[in-house]
């Protein structure tokens, strides 16, 4: 069994403006597979759709490259990968049942956000595939000013944990479940998202598909990962995209 530092690349830093921008970087000009950046600060934090991702020091910011060997026709399978490593930390410290999965990459904890995943790809300098894996995870602070309500680790415990404490942890779950799909399948990974899916059964909207914005029961998720909304009508749509909020 290979041992997690023999498994990884990890580049620690104080400040940067965004890991995602530096390991997409890094992974262009050939890094390899588990490169991990990791930055105690970022000054230009990236979210999904555009958004800023507010960068506190006292918060958790890393970036992995990995390049699967199922290859890139699956990467958005690693949204839930990574949600489930993102859990697993969480549990470490907070109520398990506390702990909801939102389609497609969101970690909450009583109902408020704790974390974002960012996927990007990229070709790299041989023309060769790879992907960059963003995590933001709350420690110290629960950004204000948020269209959903924050949260972080310190706000669920009375003893106060650090991103030292958490980092590895962290780390070590993403291998996990990352082996866990290259081995299992993303059936299993789907299996156990399922069990911690937040929602299910409730009423949603989903913003930000072309050219309307849909509204109907979430009733699960397709064997690719796509969304489940069954319409008023009974009509069941498959959606890759888009921001679900509950109606
Ligand atoms: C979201 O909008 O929910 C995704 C947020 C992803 C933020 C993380 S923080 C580490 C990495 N670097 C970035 O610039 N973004 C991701």
């Amino acid at each position: 069994m290979v041992s997690i530092s023999e498994r990884i690349h990890l580049l620690e830093l104080d400040v940067v403006d965004s890991t995602n921008r530096l390991a997409y970087d890094l992974g262009f000009s050939g890094a390899k597979p588990w490169t991990i950046v990791h930055a105690l600060e970022q000054t230009s934090g990236r979210g999904r759709r555009q958004n800023d991702w507010l960068s506190p020091r006292g918060n958790l910011f890393l970036s992995a490259i990995l390049k699967p060997i199922n290859g890139l026709k699956r990467w958005s399978e690693l949204s839930f990968v990574i949600s489930l490593a993102v859990a697993d930390t969480v549990a470490e410290v907070a109520d398990r049942s506390s702990i909801g999965l939102k389609w497609p990459n969101d970690v909450l904890v009583n109902n408020k956000k704790i974390s974002g995943i960012l996927l990007e790809t990229g070709n790299n300098v041989k023309k060769e595939s790879y992907l960059v894996v963003g995590v933001g995870l709350n420690i110290a602070h629960s950004p204000t000013g948020t269209r959903y309500g924050a949260t972080c680790i310190n706000e669920l415990i009375s003893e106060k944990s650090s991103v030292k404490i958490i980092l590895p942890i962290l780390i070590k779950a993403m291998i996990n479940w990352y082996d866990i799909w290259e081995n299992s399948g993303f059936l299993e990974i789907r299996k156990q998202w399922l069990k911690r899916a937040h929602g299910l059964g409730k009423r949603i909207e989903i913003i930000g598909i072309a050219p309307k914005t849909q509204e109907g029961i979430y009733t699960g998720i397709s064997k690719d990962g796509r969304l489940v909304l069954t319409k008023d009508n009974g009509e069941k749509e498959l959606v890759s995209a888009g921001t679900v909020t509950f109606v």
